[in-house]
């Protein structure tokens, strides 16, 4: 029987690519976007209406998603942005809306559908998290947060859907060409003069990793191999240096955190 798929934030990036690529495939995909009629008839998968940060978008989501579905067999939490700029420059409410969509956003959109998947006694969530949610440069606090927040949330809920054979994994990837640098949310509190060098260094360093990004190719398999795996793996690091990063950071701290000092140094 064909797989149903739903991917939330398909209008761009990742989740464009996906959705294609798996419609391809064969695959029954669901796409979500906060405004689906831009991209009507653009696009061959069903598009539904969703912005994760509103409550009553997600409950009229979930009852439009249940009239047109029979079965959900895979969740893909891939609706996200990200704030930059350093923290103490970076007005807290920026970063309480980064959490609305990026943590928040996700848990609740999990949650309208987790009584489904439940009463299937089966089914698989996957999650686009960022190497991020693993480690933390400058200038990207509140974004590593919320990562880092939603990694940490799956970690714990995947063990309590292990019984209702509900697989949880999460995709950490590096830098990849998608929209996400161009939609990227960057305001300041005030400029604070002791910053004045590290912020032009931290932004280079920030632009050095967008300008460098991959083709997003790499993430796109990674999940299609998930949706593939009985038992897929939690955490799936995806990008040419992630092995490096996280070994050193985890069994060469001084030299990890050396080499994140260097990249954003200001003499
Ligand atoms: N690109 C990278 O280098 C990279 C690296 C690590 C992790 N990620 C993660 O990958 C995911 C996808 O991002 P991308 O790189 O593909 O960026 P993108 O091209 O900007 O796509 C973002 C998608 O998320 C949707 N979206 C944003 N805010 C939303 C909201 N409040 N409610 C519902 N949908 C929303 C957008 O849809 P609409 O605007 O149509 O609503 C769009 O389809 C994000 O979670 C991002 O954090 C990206």
């Amino acid at each position: 029987m064909k797989k149903t798929v739903l991917i939330t934030g398909a209008s761009s990036g990742f989740g464009l690519l996906l959705a294609n690529s798996l419609h391809k495939q064969g695959f029954d995909v669901i796409g979500t976007s906060r405004e689906p009629e831009k991209y009507a008839g653009k696009v061959p998968f069903k598009l539904l209406r969703l912005d994760i940060s509103d409550d009553k978008s997600i409950s009229a989501f979930a009852d439009e998603l249940f009239r047109n579905i029979k079965q959900l067999d895979v969740l893909v939490n891939n609706a996200g942005y990200m704030v930059t700029g350093l923290a103490e420059e970076t007005p807290v409410e920026l970063g309480r809306q980064q959490f609305e969509t990026n943590f928040w956003g996700t848990v609740k959109v999990t949650n309208a559908l987790l009584p489904r998947l439940r009463a299937q006694k089966r089914g698989q969530i996957i999650t686009v998290s960022s190497i991020v949610g693993l480690i933390g440069p400058p200038n990207l606090s509140y974004y590593t947060a919320s990562k880092h927040a939603v990694q940490g949330y799956f970690k714990s809920l995947r063990f309590e859907l292990d019984q209702f054979n509900i697989q949880v994994s999460m995709v950490e990837p590096v830098w990849f060409k998608t929209n996400l640098a161009h939609n990227a949310v960057s305001q300041s509190n005030g400029r604070i003069a002791d910053y004045d060098a590290y912020r032009k260094q931290a932004n280079a360093a920030t632009q050095k990793g967008i300008d460098g990004a991959e083709a997003p190719d790499a993430v796109v398999n990674t999940i299609t191999k998930l949706i593939a795996t009985k038992k897929p793996k939690f955490s799936n690091p995806v990008g040419k240096m992630t092995g490096m990063i996280l070994f050193l950071q985890n069994y060469a701290p001084k030299i990890f955190e050396g080499s994140i000092l260097k990249s954003v140094k200001t003499v």
